[in-house]
């Protein structure tokens, strides 16, 4: 704070002009945001557990969100969720594949020139990005490596779904190919060597920043660093409430795993666990030491760090071997974390905030703006009470998705043009083109109602009582009174179908 020297009198004129130099300070020094988002890191399985030092660095220094939900619990359209600050109804990348919008022209064209990155860099930030960004960004039909998503002026995009090894990078535009040579070639390591030399080259800080690392962990294929290879060897899945229980009265696909699982699927499950956190570690490494580097320039202060993740996960509830795609809480709860300027430590929250909010979040604390266009609305309000920001409070969220399937399922012949998707090798299928659903979850202090419609052909509904029932064992529906189950259905529409403001205060 070298204005302060700027101030020559005595006395109250003294404090009247440090009080001014204060103010004029803080007017034009923006904040710093550093975004930190992990691919299908879960809450419901401990999934933060391993990453020891980012909940000391992150959100025992600030704000542990207990409510935090994707509204789509599938990688694109999450994503893109988190980029636009809409749901999946209002920016339509529905699924993983160009023809479902990922990172399609017209997803560039209509969605991606007014995400939040374009706002960003509007207001003079250095906005740097590396990565996985949508699952087809680097497509040949959609720009290929060549197009760099505007509003970033430091680009390296991962080409394709996440990967660990052999996988090409867009570096501002020109294909950079890795093969498989730990450490140089390992994607996390990777994207936190280049974010410690971008950070190292802001010799001034003149411009403030907004750096988002979007890490392949804890994705498939679930590769550690060597160093990393042997850790948790002796934990297991977690056998929450719904591990290999049979599911009663859900809707067909759930009706399809094989219960108990067999032993293979057991182990590989377990292995699978063990993997991901395995994969987290290096994450956490990478966390501590942007936090420690950044405390060394002087800049800690000055940044906001979130850490999140764009969906669950699940390893074995309900005999659903691994994936994501379910409209339960493991696969739509999760980790959010957030610490910054003015935000005091040891915070817990219980507000309900979403994948929907980061895009106006993040505009907002840049200089109090709104973001137009968004279903979303800004955390600023929970992130700094002390400003009084009257705010609506969130009660309701829709979740959507759309089923994904494919016309020949490798090794289950029997799914041959059966509209089935992500099946394992006991041939236990994930998904399908009617696991298609839309979901009303209402969370207060007294109650927490889901209630989803399916678009299949029995126009299935599950409704459970989280509060009640969290493990979502009890299909609620066949007892509900037609007046709730109205008025619930009433509510769902309205919130299928809304777009902006609306979005957050639902009809009587
Ligand atoms: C993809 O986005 C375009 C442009 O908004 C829209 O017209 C089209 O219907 C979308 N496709 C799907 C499958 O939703
Ligand atoms: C773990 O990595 C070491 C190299 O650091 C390697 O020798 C070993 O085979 C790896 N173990 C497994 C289980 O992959
Ligand atoms: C697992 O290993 C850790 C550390 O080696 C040890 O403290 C713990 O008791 C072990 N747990 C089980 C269930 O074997
Ligand atoms: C917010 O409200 C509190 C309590 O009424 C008051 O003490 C404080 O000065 C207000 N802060 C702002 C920034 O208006
Ligand atoms: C994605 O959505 C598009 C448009 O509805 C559809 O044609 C395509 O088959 C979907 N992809 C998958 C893998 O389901
Ligand atoms: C909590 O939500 C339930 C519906 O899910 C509603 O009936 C109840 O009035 C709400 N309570 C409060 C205090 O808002
Ligand atoms: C529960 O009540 C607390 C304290 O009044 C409030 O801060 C919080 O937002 C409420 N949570 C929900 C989900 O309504
Ligand atoms: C959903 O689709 C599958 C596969 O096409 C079919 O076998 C099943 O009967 C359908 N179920 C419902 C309820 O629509």
């Amino acid at each position: 704070m070298a204005n302060v020297n700027k101030c020559p009198w005595i006395g109250s004129m003294f404090v009247l002009c440090l009080i001014c130099e204060l103010v004029a300070f803080a007017a034009t020094t923006k904040p710093n945001i550093l975004f930190i988002l992990t691919d299908d890191q879960d809450v419901t399985m401990g999934g933060q557990t391993p990453m020891v030092k980012t909940k000391q660095l992150v959100g025992d220094k600030g704000i542990i969100f207990n409510n935090m939900f994707t509204t789509s619990p599938l990688c694109c359209p999450s994503r893109s969720s988190i980029f636009t600050g809409r749901y999946v109804h209002n920016h339509e990348a529905v699924n993983n594949s160009l023809s479902g919008n990922c990172s399609s022209r017209a997803w560039q064209q209509t969605q991606e020139v007014k995400a939040f990155p374009t706002y960003l860099k509007s207001k003079g930030y250095n906005t740097f990005f590396a990565g996985k960004y949508l699952n087809q960004y680097g497509n040949e039909q959609a720009g290929g490596v060549e197009h760099i998503p505007p509003g970033w002026n430091n680009w390296n995009g991962l080409v394709g779904n996440s990967r660990y090894y052999n996988y090409a990078l867009s570096v501002n535009g020109v294909r950079e190919k890795h093969g498989n040579q730990y450490p140089q070639d390992y994607l996390t390591d990777v994207i936190h060597k280049r974010a410690v030399s971008f950070l190292l080259k802001q010799h001034k800080w003149s411009d403030p920043f907004f750096m988002m690392l979007s890490t392949p962990a804890c994705h498939a294929p679930f590769t550690s660093a060597p160093k990393y290879n042997a850790t948790f060897s002796n934990k297991t899945a977690p056998r929450t409430g719904s591990y290999n229980i049979k599911a009663v009265n859900k809707h067909w696909l759930l009706e399809q795993p094989i219960v108990p699982m067999p032993a293979d699927m057991v182990s590989s499950s377990d292995e699978i666990f063990r993997r991901r956190w395995r994969t987290l570690l290096s994450v956490d490494d990478m966390v501590s030491d942007l936090i420690n580097l950044l405390d060394k320039k002087g800049q800690l202060d000055n940044t906001y760090v979130f850490f999140s993740s764009d969906n669950g996960y699940h390893l074995g509830q309900f005999g659903l071997p691994y994936d994501k795609r379910q409209l339960y809480d493991f696969d739509i709860r999760v980790p959010l974390m957030v610490r910054g300027p003015g935000i005091d430590a040891g915070r817990i929250s219980n507000d309900i905030v979403l994948n929907i909010d980061f895009a106006p979040t993040f505009v907002s604390l840049v200089d109090d703006s709104m973001m137009d266009n968004v279903d979303g609305i800004s955390m600023r309000g929970i992130l700094h009470p002390q400003e009084n920001k009257t705010q609506p409070l969130r009660t309701s969220f829709l979740v959507e998705h759309t089923g994904e399937y494919s016309t020949n399922v490798k090794d289950c012949p029997q799914y041959t043009n059966q509209n089935m998707g992500n099946c394992d090798s006991h041939c236990v299928c994930e998904d399908s083109k009617n696991n298609t659903y839309a979901c009303l979850v209402t969370l207060n202090n007294s109650s927490s109602v889901k209630y989803c419609e399916f678009s299949d052909t029995e126009n299935f509904v599950e409704v459970y009582d989280l509060k009640n029932d969290p493990s979502e064992l009890k299909n609620l529906y066949q007892t509900l009174d037609p007046s709730h189950v109205f008025d619930l259905e009433k509510k769902l529409r309205f919130l299928a179908t809304c777009s902006g403001p609306e979005c957050n205060s639902l009809p009587k």
